[in-house]
This record gives structure tokens, sequence and C-alpha cells, in this order.
């Protein structure tokens, strides 16, 4: 795919996201967040973050669209790209723990988009989780 493609692709996976956004529960926060990923295959799911009155509890956006697009698509998904976005114009990089959920079904080189001082950034995965957490657990042994 062209790169004016693909950047045509990602802007209109931020369009889903921030439609996405609407359906927001965020009554602790009031910062609605919504999130669309774009599986290889062409599908697109979102997602929108889920609060709780005990606020660990709380799903974000990011973790919520993967867990909807492995129930909907099966565990052999994988993610291409990803954006966020939310209604409140602000900066929103996907937090520490969604890039690591997000690793676990994208290459390294999948695209990430999010609101950043007023525009939109792109990123690799890699930019923004270097040194990812990826044991192979299977090979590992207890001492
Ligand atoms: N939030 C997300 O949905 N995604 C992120 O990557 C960062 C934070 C949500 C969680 C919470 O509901 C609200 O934003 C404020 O932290």
């Amino acid at each position: 795919m062209s790169d004016i493609l693909r950047m045509e692709r990602l802007e209109g996976l931020y369009a889903e996201a921030l439609k996405a956004a609407e359906n927001s529960y965020a009554p602790y926060s009031n910062f609605r967040v919504g999130a669309a990923v774009l599986l290889t295959d062409g599908r697109v799911v979102t997602g929108t973050n889920v609060e709780n009155v005990s606020y660990g509890l709380t799903v974000c956006a990011e973790r919520s669209a993967i867990a909807r697009a492995v129930i909907e698509n099966g565990p052999k998904i994988r993610v291409a790209a990803v954006a966020v976005a939310n209604l409140n114009g602000a900066t929103c990089p996907p937090c520490g723990m969604c890039r690591q959920v997000l690793k676990e079904f994208m290459d390294a080189d999948g695209d990430v988009l999010f609101p950043f001082e007023g525009v939109m950034k792109r990123a690799r995965l890699d930019e923004i989780l270097p040194f990812a957490f990826d044991a192979d657990l299977k090979k590992t042994v207890t001492k």
C-alpha cells in the first residue's frame, strides 16, 4: 500500500476512534476515549473506556477494542494499526498497560495514531514501547 493510501486509511481509522468515544462510560474522569484497531484482513473493531467506581477496575479504550477484536474474530487476529481519540481534545498516547497489550497482537512496525499537542502523531509500536517484555515463557525454567 502506498504511503498516501495508508495515511488516508489511518485518518479513517482515527474518525472511527472518535465515533467510538461517543459511547465512552467515563463518569469519574469525564475523559472520553475511543480506539479503533485495523486488523490485517481489513476489518475495523472499536472500543471505548469503561470506568468503575472502584477506579482501578477501569478498562481503557485500546484494551476494550483488543478484547472485542478477539471475541468477534478469534485468537489469530493480527493488528496492523490502532488509532486513539478523545472527545476532550487532549494529548492521548496509549498508556503503558495498553502498549503491552497491543504488542501481543501487533508487529513492531505497526502504526499507532494518537493526538499529541494538537496534531495527529503517527508512531511505530516499537517507538512507543522499546524493550517490551516478550519472554518465551515455554522455554524458561525454574531454578
Ligand atoms: N484511558 C484510555 O482509555 N486509554 C489510555 O490509553 C489512557 C487512559 C482512559 C482511562 C480512564 O477512563 C480515562 O482515560 C482517564 O485516565
